[in-house]
Formats: structure tokens, C-alpha cells, sequence
């Protein structure tokens, strides 16, 4: 069995530390690369990291993690509340799935409270920053390894 955790990140995250720092903070899409390799190698996993601002090539990614990931943790940013496409893409892939958000999106426009990904998803962690991704990868270990 693969031991590959599939990390995918939507739009704007490249601007990561750049971007709007006082929601997002200073850290960056590279130091989130790094936190989430060591989450992963700590439990004996590993994890494939990718950012794009297409969805399209985000749906591309997340069908090859049907041949070759064992659970994806996804951070669709603005995508969350627009796309059904990516949740259809998410419906393809039978592991456990993880949306992350760095912000508190229940604290911001009302616009971004609604995700078409959060029912579908087993977890969903929102406003703790990047160790969000962290605990998103712990959570999923814990279901691999508990589920039968
Ligand atoms: C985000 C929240 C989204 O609403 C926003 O469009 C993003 C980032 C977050 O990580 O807090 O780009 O997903």
C-alpha cells in the first residue's frame, strides 16, 4: 500500500507570507511544504505537496492521487465556495480527505462560510494558522490506522 499523503493547495497560497499577512501570517507556502513533510515522515508516511491557482490542475491532482495517495489534505482556499467541480473530484478518491484553512473563515464575509467541501470531507480545521496542516495530517493518520 502507498504511504503518500497528497497536500493540495488552491489560489493565491504561492503569495503565502505576501499575501494579506495579518490574516494569513508571515510563514510560507514553502515553510507549510516543510511542516507537513515532517508530519508525515514522523508517523512513517510521506507527502506530495502541490499548490496551483488553476482548478482545473488542481482536479488533475486529485485524480492522480486516486492511483497514488492513501489520504489528501486539501486547503482549496477561494475555491471552497465556488467550485463543485473539486468536490466532485474529491467524491473520485476513496481515502480520508482533510480541509484545511489557515483563517477562521466563520469569522470573515459571509460569503466565505459556506464550503461545498466541508459535508463531504471527514475533517475540517479552520483558523489555526499553518499548524493547521499538522493537525490535519495527525487526524488523518489516526483514521487510517483506525479504520478496519
Ligand atoms: C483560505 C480562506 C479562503 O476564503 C480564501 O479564499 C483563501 C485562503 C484560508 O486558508 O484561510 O484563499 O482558504
Amino acid at each position: 500500500m502507498s504511504d503518500v499523503i497528497y497536500v493540495l493547495n488552491g489560489p493565491n497560497l504561492n503569495l503565502l507570507g505576501l499575501r494579506e499577512p495579518e490574516i494569513y501570517g508571515s510563514e510560507s507556502l514553502r515553510d507549510v511544504e516543510s511542516l507537513c513533510r515532517i508530519s508525515a515522515e514522523k508517523e512513517g508516511f510521506s507527502s506530495n505537496f502541490f499548490q496551483s491557482n488553476a482548478e482545473s490542475a488542481l482536479i488533475d491532482f486529485l485524480h492522480q492521487a486516486r492511483e497514488n495517495a492513501v489520504a489528501i489534505v486539501m486547503n482549496p482556499a477561494a475555491y471552497a465556495h465556488t467550485s463543485v467541480a473539486i468536490l466532485d473530484a474529491l467524491k473520485c478518491f476513496y481515502g480520508p480527505v482533510a480541509e484545511v484553512h489557515i483563517s477562521n473563515i466563520y469569522k470573515r464575509e459571509s460569503f466565505r462560510q459556506h464550503s461545498y467541501i466541508s459535508s463531504y470531507v471527514d475533517c475540517v480545521i479552520v483558523g489555526c494558522g499553518i499548524r493547521g496542516y499538522q493537525i490535519a495530517i495527525e487526524c488523518l493518520i489516526d483514521k487510517l490506522r483506525n479504520s478496519p
